[in-house]
């Protein structure tokens, strides 16, 4: 593996904090971090203790220019950098190749994981989907992905964006019925975090046993009676109710469990 020799950092949000931290562990040479706000670039940089540029003044030279920017804000920060003949590679699950136009060389480095803030992340861990326009691309971000992680995916854009989409559904959806279910029982009084040490189980019994044979609860039995008492305490969150009734009758079906031919249970 031979990773690309110098590398430039654009943006300064959470991703451009992971990765920056994850280029610097794996060996690469960090040219510097630049972005639009002084204040946001001088805090990332003093992290990454590399040198801070402002977006519009003269960039350092790089062979690869990662773009770690809000997905709308891919398209009008490339186009404001000159030319270059580095590999220029954006961070997102959803944008084309076609958004870093007008470089040559154009690729994407994409992180399958929530980044928030905190401790950098252990990138050896976090899958990467790659992709690329060119050979050179190909290979820049191929050496640049393998040297990171240990899971490196190449996915063409139709086929990035169905994994992002399932990343949606697998982690989000959950995640805000988990908000919705604790402020359930914060109107009762009762404190939220009860349902926590089984939510970090579940993600632990999943790594290990896969999602089939981890879920339990009363629509996998086909415990059609406790499913109506649950519908029956959810009358006040009608939205709640609905979306509890919709996903336990696809449960139902996927088990082979009666569920009286009613999409909602
Ligand atoms: N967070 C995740 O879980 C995650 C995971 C994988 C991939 N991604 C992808 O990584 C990329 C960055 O996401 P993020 O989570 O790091 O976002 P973020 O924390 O919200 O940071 C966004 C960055 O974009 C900059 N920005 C926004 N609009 C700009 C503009 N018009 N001109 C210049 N800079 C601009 C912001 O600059 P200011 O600081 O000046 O506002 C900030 O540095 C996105 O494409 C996202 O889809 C995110």
């Amino acid at each position: 593996m031979a990773m690309p020799a110098k590398a430039l950092l654009v943006g300064t949000g959470r991703v451009a904090f992971h990765l920056g931290h994850g280029l610097k562990r794996a060996g690469l040479e960090l040219v510097g971090v630049a972005g639009r706000s002084g204040t946001h670039v001088r805090s990332l940089a003093e992290t990454l203790l590399v040198p801070g540029f402002i977006l519009g003044e003269p960039l350092p030279p790089a062979d690869l220019m990662l773009i770690a920017v809000s997905d709308d804000a891919i398209a009008p920060v490339v186009k404001e950098i000159p030319i270059t003949t580095a590999v220029v590679v954006h961070t997102s699950g959803v944008g084309d190749l076609d958004r870093l136009q007008p470089h040559p060389d154009r690729a994407v480095l994409w992180p399958v994981i929530s980044m928030g803030p905190g401790a950098p992340l252990d990138l050896r861990a976090v899958p990467l989907v790659i992709d690329a326009n060119t050979e050179r691309a190909r290979k820049a971000v191929k050496d640049l992905a393998d040297g990171l992680s240990d899971q490196v995916l190449a996915l063409d854009h139709h086929r990035r964006e169905l994994v992002h989409a399932a990343a949606a559904i697998s982690l989000n959806l959950p995640t805000f019925l988990l908000q919705r279910a604790q402020a359930l029982l914060q109107r009762e009084g009762i404190d939220p975090s009860v349902l926590t040490p089984s939510f970090v189980a579940m993600g632990q019994k999943i790594a290990t046993v896969g999602a089939a044979a981890a879920l339990t609860g009363p629509a996998r039995r086909g415990d059609l009676g406790t499913i109506h008492l649950h519908l029956a305490r959810l009358a006040d969150d009608p939205e709640l109710r609905a979306a509890y009734a919709r996903l336990s009758s696809m449960i139902l079906r996927a088990y082979d469990h009666p569920d009286h031919g009613n999409t909602d249970v």
